[in-house]
């Protein structure tokens, strides 16, 4: 299976959203990325979208972030479609991503996981992720339920990864 992982193109909104959904998403984030606000990539088989994780290099919406970690990129909505998980595309997506982090000379990456979600928790903890110190941060997103956009609130445990140690 050739499933190639590459920076998302303005011309991808079509595709991404028929494979992945989350239109609103994907629209605000291949806009950012034209800004140089951040990376959209993608995992892509064929003409099909398979798996997606954004790099974001602009201040978090989270205070606490900024605060604690000011300057360092995060990793965002990192998915691969049900039927291709366990086959390797998530961790190669969070491997490019930090690449993408490390040629912008971030030293740095931090992202958040749920602590319902012990498959990303240790995709990430194998990579490297650490847990911080300073307790779990609230923050929401927008979800699709029923073809319909919710905000999704929430509380993250945040993990940061010292990025010279990839390529573990
Ligand atoms: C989290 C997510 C992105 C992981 O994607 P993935 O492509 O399955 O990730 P990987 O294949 O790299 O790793 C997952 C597991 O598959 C295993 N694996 C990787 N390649 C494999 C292979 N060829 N054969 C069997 N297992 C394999 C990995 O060792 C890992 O095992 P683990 O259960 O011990 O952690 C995916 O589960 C997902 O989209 N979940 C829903 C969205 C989500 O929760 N995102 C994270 C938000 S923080």
């Amino acid at each position: 299976m050739d499933v190639g992982i590459r920076v998302a193109e303005p011309g991808d909104l079509g595709v991404l959203t028929a494979c992945m959904g989350q239109r609103p998403f994907f629209t605000d984030r291949l806009a950012r990325q034209a800004r140089g606000g951040g990376v959209l990539l993608v995992a892509a088989l064929a003409d099909l979208v398979v798996g997606d994780v954004y790099l974001s290099c602009e201040p978090p919406g989270e205070p606490e972030l900024g605060r604690h970690l000011p300057g360092v990129p995060s990793l965002v909505h990192l998915e691969v479609t049900p039927d291709l998980r366990r086959r390797g595309i998530g961790t190669r997506l969070v491997q490019r991503a930090e690449a993408e982090a490390m040629r912008r000379g971030a030293g740095r990456v931090l992202l958040g996981v749920e602590g319902a979600n012990r498959g990303a928790r240790r995709l990430y903890e194998r990579l490297g992720y650490v847990e911080w110190e300073h307790g779990i941060v609230p923050t929401c997103w927008m979800v699709e339920r029923g073809g319909r956009h919710v905000v999704h609130r929430t509380a993250v445990h945040v993990l940061v990864k010292d990025l010279s140690l990839s390529g573990r």
